[in-house]
């Protein structure tokens, strides 16, 4: 782990004194082009749709799930004058973007079913729940269906950290992650100020480059000049805060905790957690729930268009047109007829429906696993965690089994109540728990979340859990490649089988987001639109 943080570190930094180079030569304008140039600019090719030109021709293109992709190719393809139709297995739209509040039901394949009964207001996403402010895509509809957003906190230096297997004092102990990113920081800069002052590093530093860094891990580390030791900093917070008046005047700095505890509790770990590009900040998330977006799409996709409750059993195809058997709302077996389908199913579903196909589009389908997910909502009675312990939103990290992430939320600040996310976790162990019946899921979740605020328990009300490889309509929460998958496989899944095309965020290198969906849907039409020109 370290080695890539190392090497990572290392590349940014050859590249970011390219940048201060051609800044220096050129200005900003020409590092920014030089940025772009290189693809760490902001221009992106994926930010708004294709324009479709020439019409549709009177293609009739049937568009199989009413999820992000199913959305946008609907829209666009009906928006230039296809004709379209879209079977939705479930009785609402937005595939996987979903949002728990009141009323909301979800029956899963052992069948559990639960129905929300948060109140009025009280919601949580249980799907989609975070726009990176890169995914242009995603904000292209957010922007255009006037969605309102708000900042959702991804990272948080008051929140804490949470790590039951490390060793020595702070282990098991809530921490705030403040403080041991402001310690980790000091204490490594020491270490390194100290070694580059004795000349140990001249090998790799000219003697100016010396002295440069050595003010550089003075000013990251927040070292005392003189000595260039580490002896904390106000940023980890204080025991006495600052006030008024003589008392408490300037109040009394908090101690950093020893650099041997740190490293023992393995709470370092989190450090990193919003370095990558899809977790850093800025982070956004519509007002009210993520279902805005779909609920935006639908009201302005012509009614009639969305079939809901429609459940597909075989895809046909031949030379002349495609053919899809549903079995509809009303429980009788239906027949659509048209010229294309785009299909959305994830390939988790897709794989158990008959489908005319060649062997080695039906082998790719096979070449691909979906993630077991978990979320559980929590309602509770106060929103302890502002008022007690100053945390607005943001995540507590941890290494408890089955619980993954805690998040606290980033909306109605000081309301009444609030529900955050008990737990977020992929894989075995979110299988685990998922396999419990949804009270004892919420018992695991609160007995866990007790052990980080102790008001947790007394506050809880009632919760909303979600696997998503229970759910019927998509075995799974995203699409995961190996390696060997994307070389093989993917490439076969991105072109069409005759005249079917897949779409979805499981054809995208931007996997569980919508903006992976949105633009795999782009895609797909375009390349559809170029055949219906040229027939
Ligand atoms: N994109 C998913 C998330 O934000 C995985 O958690």
């Amino acid at each position: 782990m370290m080695d890539s943080v190392m090497g990572r570190a290392g590349g940014i930094l050859t590249r970011r004194r390219f940048f201060e180079q051609l800044a220096a030569v050129g200005g900003v304008s020409l590092a920014m082009a030089g940025m772009d140039a290189l693809g760490f600019g902001f221009a992106s090719a994926s930010e708004l749709p294709p324009t479709l030109t020439g019409g549709g021709k009177g293609a009739k293109v049937i568009i199989l799930g009413a999820g992000l992709a199913g959305l946008t190719a609907a829209y666009e393809l009906g928006k230039s004058g296809y004709n379209v139709q879209v079977l939705e297995a479930r009785s609402f739209a937005g595939g996987r973007a979903q949002t728990a509040r009141k009323g909301f039901v979800d029956t899963d394949l052992m069948g559990n079913r639960q129905e929300c009964d948060f109140d009025e207001g009280e919601y949580i996403n249980i799907g989609p729940w975070r726009i990176p402010y890169h995914h242009q895509s995603t904000l292209h509809y957010v922007k255009k269906f006037g969605v309102q957003l708000e900042l959702f906190n991804n990272d948080n230096d008051a929140a804490y950290v949470y790590f039951e297997k490390g060793k020595g004092p702070l282990a098991g102990k809530p921490v705030r992650k403040g403080q041991i990113a402001a310690d980790a920081r000091g204490y490594t800069a020491e270490l390194m100020a100290k070694v580059a002052s004795k000349g140990d590093l001249d090998a790799v530093l000219s003697p100016g480059d010396r002295e440069t860094f050595i003010a550089y891990l003075v000013n990251e580390g927040r070292l005392k000049r003189s000595d260039l030791s580490y002896k904390g900093t106000d940023g980890r917070g204080f025991d006495v805060l600052p006030g008024a008046g003589i008392d408490p005047g300037p109040g009394k700095e908090s101690a950093p905790y020893a650099f041997t505890d740190v490293l023992n509790s393995k709470a370092w770990q989190v450090l990193n957690s919003v370095a990558g590009w899809e977790q850093q900040r800025t982070m956004l998330e519509p007002v009210g729930g993520m279902d805005a977006i779909p609920r935006g799409f639908v009201k302005n996709i012509p009614d009639g268009v969305i079939k809901y409750n429609a459940l597909v059993d075989r895809i046909q195809q031949n030379p002349k047109g495609v053919k899809v058997s549903y079995t509809d709302a009303a429980g009788k077996k239906a027949e659509l007829e048209g010229d294309y389908i785009i299909c959305t199913i994830p390939l988790s579903v897709l794989k158990n429906i008959r489908m005319d196909v060649s062997k080695p589009f039906l082998e790719a389908m096979n070449n691909v696993a979906y993630a077991p997910v978990n979320k559980i909502g929590l309602q509770m009675k106060t929103r302890f965690w502002e008022e007690k312990h100053w945390i607005y939103g943001g995540h507590i990290y941890n290494d408890i089994p089955g619980i993954g992430t805690i998040s606290l939320p980033s909306t109605n600040w000081h309301g009444k109540k609030g529900t955050l996310l008990g737990y977020y976790a992929f894989g075995g162990e979110a299988a685990k728990i998922s396999a419990l019946p949804p009270a004892e899921r919420a018992k695991f979740a609160v007995a866990q979340g007790q052990k980080i605020f102790p008001e947790y328990a007394e506050n809880f009300e009632t919760s909303f859990s979600k696997s998503w490889h229970l759910d019927p309509h998509s075995l799974g929460g995203w699409a995961e490649w190996s390696d060997d998958g994307r070389k093989t496989a993917y490439p076969v899944l991105c072109e069409p089988d005759g005249r079917i095309y897949l779409s979805g965020e499981h054809l995208s290198y931007l996997g569980g987001w919508q903006a992976g969906a949105i633009e795999s849907a782009w895609q797909q039409i375009a390349k559809l639109h170029q055949r219906v020109q040229q027939a």
